[in-house]
């Protein structure tokens, strides 16, 4: 099937097969390889995308449905090489360990702030109940949302 999606402000037109998720389409044929897969079963939120502004984890959608969709993944996020306020939150906070979590932590957290510039600590742990963290204990991670809500 023909598809046009917008990726991080980019069009792009291909043929897909059918049964292909995105998360596979996003990184195999468009070559963004920054969102991860961890379990392609719905559980880890490694593949979290923006979906029309809405979090998603994009092992649970078919690459046609994002037919006409408009998606950020974490490549958006910074411009110029530069870490973005967010990232940098991350990086100063020690929010991360392998980093196999953080391109879905950090969207769900892009997500929250989106829609709530000032959370509370139960807001920001509630925002990433969909992301699981093998390495941190979270702390970190939460430090960092509340840094960079500031
Ligand atoms: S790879 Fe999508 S939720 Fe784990
Ligand atoms: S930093 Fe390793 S899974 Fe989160």
């Amino acid at each position: 099937m023909n598809i046009t999606v917008t990726v991080n402000g980019e069009t792009y037109e291909r043929d897909v097969d059918p049964r292909r998720l995105l998360i596979h389409f996003i990184r195999d044929d468009l070559d963004l390889t920054g969102s991860h897969v961890g379990c392609d079963t719905g559980n880890c939120g490694a593949c979290t995308i923006l979906y029309n502004g809405d979090a998603v984890k994009s092992c649970m959608l078919l690459a046609v449905q994002a037919d006409g969709a408009k998606i950020e993944t974490v490549e958006s996020l910074s411009a110029n090489g530069e870490l973005d306020g967010l990232q940098q939150a991350f990086s100063d906070h020690h929010a991360l360990q392998c980093g196999y979590c953080t391109p879905g932590m950090l969207m769900s957290a892009k997500h929250l702030l989106d829609h709530n510039a000032s959370p509370t600590e139960g807001e920001i742990r509630k925002g990433i109940q969909g992301n699981i963290c093998r390495c941190t204990g979270y702390v970190n991670i939460v430090e960092a949302i509340k840094a960079a809500s500031k």
